[in-house]
């Protein structure tokens, strides 16, 4: 897809397919408005009669418009005026992308920067336009013939003079993090089978060898022995695919500035090992390298932005799997950190990878570290598949990440990481076990990774609820990459 800026003028103006916003009580905005001046009132007329009200995420598709240059046009409704949310504003935009898709044009035009959204300015609505649209447009097509290609190739947001600097920072900002988006619904929709760590490390090299200040590091098994990583190999010797400790370095600033770590959970496929998980719903557990995805998503949108900030990418990646080899309940590993760890339930598999990862992480001198991971079922019974869980051992990092998802309409919702809870996780045989029983397990879980972040700022993001849609519409969200992007984006401007 092509999206590009134009100037706004109607008269001038040619085009296959053009959006104009409506509020509820059919008031038209002033695009639309001047609109239909230039259609003999077309417009009031399919109001009166009664076709669309305006009420938010309706759309009506008009043919046959009475306009020598506008083919089609696209009525898309917002709901109340003054009372557009960031979040309806989203949810309208993706109803209008259903309409235009199925209008089977090969461009369109976008005149929805009019609209007036609470909180939001047309850099931001800009942005959303092209991260929305290009959400939409995701056609998974790896392993599966597309039921029919999409024509849609290019689309045109008109901005007024007065507006057009910060529709095109919204522009580059918007392409940037949907193609950080678009990469990580891909990886994360390949099957177990094909999506192997192996693979994950070759797509790592072929992101690094995009970008001149980029570089990338495939850590082995070997490697990972002579650090100590008990805990992380541990996980992988119960797979035949090696392991891999993918490692990205992004320069874009001084190397003197401490950089961001982002550490993403990449276990290409996670059946539970000898601690089994059910057979029902097991092919989703494909997903549970989704924070490893994010990791090269967010480095993807950070490169395409240039941004001025050093980031380190660390993505341990592995199969769990059950084997003769594999870890066993009640085994005990030494992990990097000397700590030693009683394997209760082998599919709490993820904090065993993610805890060597986190001392490791401590070699980079970092500003902050932030874990992305499918970690717990459990986060989705407390939260939902709304936000992710928002987990730290620092209050100011963690309000930024709040305010972050926020703005990106990525939420998350910090949970507690309490002394008290670190009880639950008393072994009689070791430091600590690696659950912490059936009570606040996506808090236990989180209390166990921080015995290995002691040493720094540290944020850990469950995105066991909302890295991939389960059910009919089966597939990848991306999330959270936006989140994590404009936190990014914030820090720069801070
Ligand atoms: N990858 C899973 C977590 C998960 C489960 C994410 C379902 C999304 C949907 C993780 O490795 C896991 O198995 N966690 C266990 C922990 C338990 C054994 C303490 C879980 O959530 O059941
Ligand atoms: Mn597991
Ligand atoms: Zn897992």
């Amino acid at each position: 897809m092509d999206y590009s800026i134009e100037s706004l003028s109607l008269d001038k103006l040619q085009s296959d397919c053009l959006l104009v916003g409506i509020y509820e009580n059919q008031q038209l905005s002033p695009v639309a408005t001047a609109l239909d001046g230039l259609c003999n009132g077309l417009l009031g007329k399919l109001i009166a009669r009664g076709d669309i009200k305006g009420k938010n995420a309706e759309s009506l598709l008009i043919n046959n418009v009475p306009h020598a240059d506008i083919e089609r046009i696209v009525l898309v409704g917002f709901g109340e005026a003054g009372k557009v949310t960031r979040k309806l504003y989203r949810k309208a935009l993706a109803a209008a992308i259903k309409t235009v898709k199925e209008s089977k044009v090969k461009t369109a035009t976008c005149a929805l920067l009019d609209i007036e959204v609470e909180h939001a300015d047309t850099q931001w609505q800009t942005r959303q336009i092209v991260e929305v649209f290009n959400d939409n447009l995701y056609q998974y097509s790896a392993t599966k013939q597309c039921d029919e290609k999409l024509p849609l190739q290019q689309l045109r947001i008109v901005a007024t003079e007065h507006h057009k600097q910060y529709a095109e920072s919204g522009l580059l900002q918007g392409v940037a993090i949907a193609q950080g988006v678009e990469l990580t619904k891909q990886l994360a929709d390949l099957p177990g089978n094909i999506c192997t760590p192996s693979y994950l490390a070759e797509q790592a090299l072929v992101l690094s060898g995009q970008h001149e200040k980029l570089n990338c590091e495939i850590l082995e098994e070997s490697d990972m022995e002579a650090l100590g990583m008990g805990a992380f190999l541990s996980v992988s010797r119960g797979s035949r695919q090696p392991a891999k400790l993918i490692s990205l370095y992004y320069q874009g600033s001084d190397a003197s500035v401490k950089p961001i770590v982002l550490v993403g959970k990449g276990l290409t496929f996670d059946a539970g090992g000898i601690s089994l998980k059910p057979g029902l719903g097991m092919d989703e557990m494909k997903y549970d390298m989704c924070g490893g995805a994010s990791v090269l998503g967010i480095l993807r949108a950070a490169t395409l932005l240039n941004m001025k900030l050093n980031i380190v990418g660390l993505i341990p990646s592995s199969e769990n799997l059950p084997d003769g080899n594999a870890n066993k309940p009640g085994d005990i590993l030494t992990s990097m950190s000397g700590k030693t760890i009683e394997v209760l339930n082998t599919d709490a598999e993820g904090r065993l990878i993610l805890c060597d990862t986190l001392t490791y992480a401590k070699k980079f001198n970092p500003e902050v570290v932030i874990d992305l991971a499918t970690l717990t079922g459990a986060c989705i019974v407390a939260l939902g598949r709304v936000p992710s869980g928002l987990f730290g051992n620092d209050d100011m990092l963690c309000d930024d990440l709040l305010s972050a998802g926020e703005t990106a309409c990525d939420s998350v919702w910090r949970m507690p990481v309490w002394e008290e809870y670190q009880e639950q996780l008393k072994s009689n045989f070791a430091d600590l076990a690696n659950i912490g029983g059936p009570d606040g397990g996506s808090i236990t879980a989180a209390c166990f990774l921080s015995r290995f972040a002691e040493d720094f700022r540290w944020a850990h993001i469950d995105i066991a609820g909302t890295a991939w849609r389960t059910g009919a519409n089966k597939g990848a969200t991306g999330r959270p990459v936006p989140l994590v992007s404009q936190y990014l984006l914030n820090r720069i401007s801070a």
